[in-house]
């Protein structure tokens, strides 16, 4: 058995790095380890315009540590009032690399996102013509629908509709969590793809709930059961381009995620790889890794590979990882596998 794997330097294709002190806390933690990261714009305002995701890509860079080498592949959260022209100059200048929709009120700062999808039927045209790929938060938020069931609903009654509507619509189906997702991104042409995080790999709702209820392993879409865990798994770990690595590592300060109304979202970018070559060793699969974390994303979003490389080794302790680390207004739990982890980046 393989003790060492080398690999081009993975890129997270969504993630949330939030602004001002944690910020500065949990950049450091993706750019260790990763080369680019699509990041997510739900900030409060959220990054609605040109002219705020160039501010906001300074105030990452500015946050950057010295000696640090990451880009930051910026997006626009998608509004009823986006201005199709405002997004392809954004596209031609080189500024953004996807725009996010975000159903209203369907996760952590969406209220700014879309209610009524014809609404945003011109930008969503002038971004088919131009192959900038959209990023959809995959759930309904329709009450009379089981939160458990969000997600395949979201499919049949918004997702296939804007894609028959729009032919030529680039789609990345972010953080998919089900056995239907997964289905209906293996049927579809090649503009669909789906991003999967390290911690759906690892928990079911069970997770959550058995036992005393569990809010560090809340997030949304929320864990479904175990039969969708393992669809996900198959999918990660099948070599299939559609399928890539984006974490949506979403930090939030424990207060808030241990209180009445928890916050929605896992903080794995501290252990990802070393979580994401245990799944992968496990399910046999560890010459796909590279293909999962470094080589589809680039192809789908059509960005040159990275051309370093990371050295993964599987040690006989266990990694020490921090439990927690200071997210500069308060402590952010770093997600908890389970089970200890023997693959660390090494070099
Ligand atoms: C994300 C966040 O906290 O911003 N939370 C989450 O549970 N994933 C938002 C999101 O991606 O849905
Ligand atoms: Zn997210």
């Amino acid at each position: 058995m393989s003790t060492t794997i080398t690999i081009r330097r993975p890129d997270d294709w969504h993630l949330h790095l939030r602004d001002g002190a944690m910020l500065r806390a949990v950049l450091p933690e993706t750019a260790r380890h990763f080369a680019r990261a699509i990041i997510m714009p739900n900030l409060v305002p959220p990054v609605v315009t040109g002219a705020q995701a160039m501010a906001y890509r300074d105030r990452i860079m500015a946050a950057l540590p010295e000696g640090m080498d990451f880009a930051p592949l910026m997006t626009l959260y998608l509004t009823e009032e986006t201005d199709p022209d405002d997004v392809a100059a954004c596209h031609a200048s080189g500024l953004i690399n996807a725009v996010k929709l975000y159903p209203a009120g369907a996760t952590t700062n969406s209220a700014s996102g879309v209610k009524n999808f014809d609404k945003v039927r011109p930008v969503l045209e002038r971004m088919a013509e131009i192959g900038l790929p959209l990023c959809m938060h995959g759930e309904v938020t329709d009450h009379a629908v089981d939160i458990f069931d969000r997600e395949a609903v979201f499919i049949d009654r918004v997702l296939d509709p804007i894609r028959r509507a729009t032919p030529g619509l680039r789609v990345v189906m972010e953080h998919v969590t089900t056995s239907d997702a997964v289905e209906y991104v293996r049927s579809a042409p090649e503009d669909l793809a789906a991003t999967i995080t390290t911690h759906h790999l690892i928990i079911n709702r069970n997770h959550i709930l058995v036992g005393g209820i569990k809010p560090h392993y809340y997030c949304l879409p929320v864990a479904k059961r175990e039969s969708h865990r393992l669809a996900l798994r198959a999918a990660a770990t099948s070599g299939d381009g559609r399928f890539f690595l984006g974490t949506d590592s979403a930090p939030h300060v424990d207060a808030l995620k241990e209180h009445a109304c928890g916050c929605a979202g896992c903080f794995t970018a501290t252990n990802t790889l070393s979580i994401l070559a245990h799944v992968f060793e496990e399910e046999g699969a560890l010459d796909r890794l590279e293909g999962f974390t470094s080589l589809h994303g680039p192809a789908y979003y059509r960005l040159p590979v990275n051309e370093t490389r990371i050295t993964l080794t599987r040690g006989e302790d266990p990694v020490a990882y921090p439990a927690k680390i200071d997210g500069g207004d308060g402590p952010v739990t770093v997600f908890d596998p389970g089970f200890p982890l023997y693959w660390n980046v090494t070099a």
